[in-house]
């Protein structure tokens, strides 16, 4: 694809998200060769910090975080693309002064990207800031707005933001994130379904039992309170990536790869999730928070005794959900979400489990094949597809096993890209397909919503369960049938042994 040399502006360049992410992001595209030749970084702070100090602080950004080390000819390239900006995100002369700086085309391509690595409270003054100062322009190059999630609070605020930024910018210049579509194992998903033909026809309600979408994460909130607190576990994990790995799953094959016809059939299931009224959301959706336990050994606190944490909060850190897509493919097949922090594990899997064969043929004989077919996919940190099937035990016995045929996604030799470098080079190539579109970000908050009005009502209690424990007992009354479980791994050996 034809790439042009842009600028790429970050606000919030200071901030954790581009130290642990963008910077690295972009240093590792310019390893690659792949940022156009002539593009630069303008970095936006508060900080009163010159060019020299910028660039120590991204040699100790790279330093952590670059693969194979530094590549110190390659940082000198990068010093040479980098430009620090102080400036503050609420005062317009800062954004007149940025204007007058970039605006030199002699220095700088006049492609702007700007990456909104800000409060998601200032998203909407920031874009008219820009706007004000003519920095949305298309006058001499394209100009991007990157916006980081949350993406409104909830429907209301979702719409009102949507609406406030829509008077500055097309829907085609604006990129809502969200990383998990960058991730490898999730385009992966796509291809896995839409190169491949075996699975197609087996991929409805006439053989799958039901779906569950699993993240869980060892760490637990560490010094992001004053975010998490007000957002919880539901807004945080499962209205964003969740929801959007649950259309990846289940939606029909799009007319074609390109942006508008992928994110047609998103939100088509999106649309179709059956709502869940106020009076079933008991029935439908499970919160609880971490009380204290033991991680890999050492003691950890509880959600309350976390910093900043306000001792009566019933926030939770744990979400689990069951939805139904009412569709001719999916209609009454349960799709089970679940996230939560501090749990046993971290990581991010997909489990399809298949319906038992309709007769059990074997039932009168020392053969058990009671164990259904799943199909598992690793999104992270074990990137795999995998199916689980019953086979005969060698011997003369007739006893059977489980195995698993098993297709790892990286070869030992094969590198990992982070989500941000795929996300931060299709901004530049213009390809919107793996960024929301606003209809999709409302639809999402649609299905939440009545969830999160419920829960903020019902502020007397909420379930706990132990730090380094797969989450709280009480979730599995989301189950439709008895032989439903939770899936915990990605090996045959491992679910028997949790089970
Ligand atoms: C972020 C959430 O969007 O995703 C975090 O705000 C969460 O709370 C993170 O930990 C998970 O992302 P990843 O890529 O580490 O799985």
């Amino acid at each position: 694809m034809h790439t042009e040399a842009c600028t790429y502006v970050i606000y919030g360049a200071t901030g954790n998200l581009s130290r642990i992410k963008l910077m690295p992001a972009l240093y590792h595209l310019d390893v690659e060769n792949l940022l156009p030749k002539g593009s630069k970084i303008v970095a936006l702070g508060r900080r009163d910090w010159d060019q020299k100090k910028w660039q120590s602080e991204v040699r100790d950004m790279l330093e952590a975080k670059a693969r194979n080390g530094l590549d110190e000819s390659v940082f000198k390239r990068f010093c040479e693309r980098m430009y620090y900006h102080k400036g503050d995100i609420k005062q317009a002369d800062s954004y007149d002064a940025l204007a007058k700086i970039i605006g030199n085309t002699k220095k700088f391509p006049q492609n702007k990207a700007f990456y909104l690595a800000v409060s998601p409270s200032d998203f909407g003054s920031t874009i008219e800031l820009l706007s004000n100062a003519n920095l949305l322009s298309e006058d001499a190059g394209w100009s991007r707005v990157i916006i980081e999630k949350p993406f409104g609070y909830d429907l209301p605020s979702a719409q009102s933001l949507q609406r406030r930024i829509g008077k500055y910018l097309r829907e085609d210049q604006i990129y809502r994130i969200d990383h998990y579509l960058g991730k490898g194992t999730v385009q992966n998903l796509l291809v896995f379904r839409f190169a491949n033909t075996m699975l197609e026809p087996l991929w409805n309600r006439n053989y799958i039992d039901h779906i569950q979408i699993t993240h869980s994460e060892e760490f637990g909130i560490g010094t992001r309170a004053q975010y998490y607190d007000t957002s919880g576990a539901t807004r945080d994990m499962l209205q964003s990536h969740l929801l959007q790995l649950m259309t990846l799953v289940t939606m029909e094959p799009p007319a074609s790869m390109d942006a508008e016809s992928l994110r047609d059939e998103k939100v088509k299931v999106l649309k179709s999730i059956r709502p869940i009224p106020k009076e079933a959301v008991n029935a439908h959706a499970f919160r609880a928070q971490y009380s204290s336990g033991n991680i890999n050994g050492d003691k950890v606190n509880g959600y309350l005794q976390e910093e900043n944490v306000p001792k009566d909060s019933v926030t939770e850190t744990y979400a689990a959900l069951k939805l139904y897509i009412d569709n001719w493919r999916w209609k009454d097949v349960p799709i089970y979400l679940r996230t939560g922090k501090r749990m046993a594990k971290s990581q991010s899997t997909i489990s399809i489990c298949f319906k038992q064969p309709p007769l059990q043929f074997f039932r009168d004989t020392q053969v058990k094949c009671d164990k259904p077919n799943w199909l598992l996919m690793g999104i992270q940190p074990e990137e795999c597809i995998r199916m689980e099937m019953t086979v005969k035990e060698p011997g003369l016995e007739m006893n059977t096993r489980l195995t698993s045929l098993d297709a790892s996604y990286r070869n030992d030799d094969e590198h990992h890209t982070d989500a941000y470098e795929d996300l931060l080079l299709d901004v530049i190539e213009g390809d919107r397909s793996l960024f929301l579109r606003a209809d999709e970000v409302e639809y999402a908050w649609k299905i939440v919503d009545p969830i999160l009005q419920k829960w903020s009502e019902e502020r007397d209690y909420i379930a706990t369960y132990p730090a380094g424990s797969w989450g709280p007992e009480g979730s599995r009354r989301l189950f439709d049938k008895e032989k439903q479980y939770w899936r915990h791994t990605l090996t045959p050996k491992g679910e028997i042994e949790c089970k």
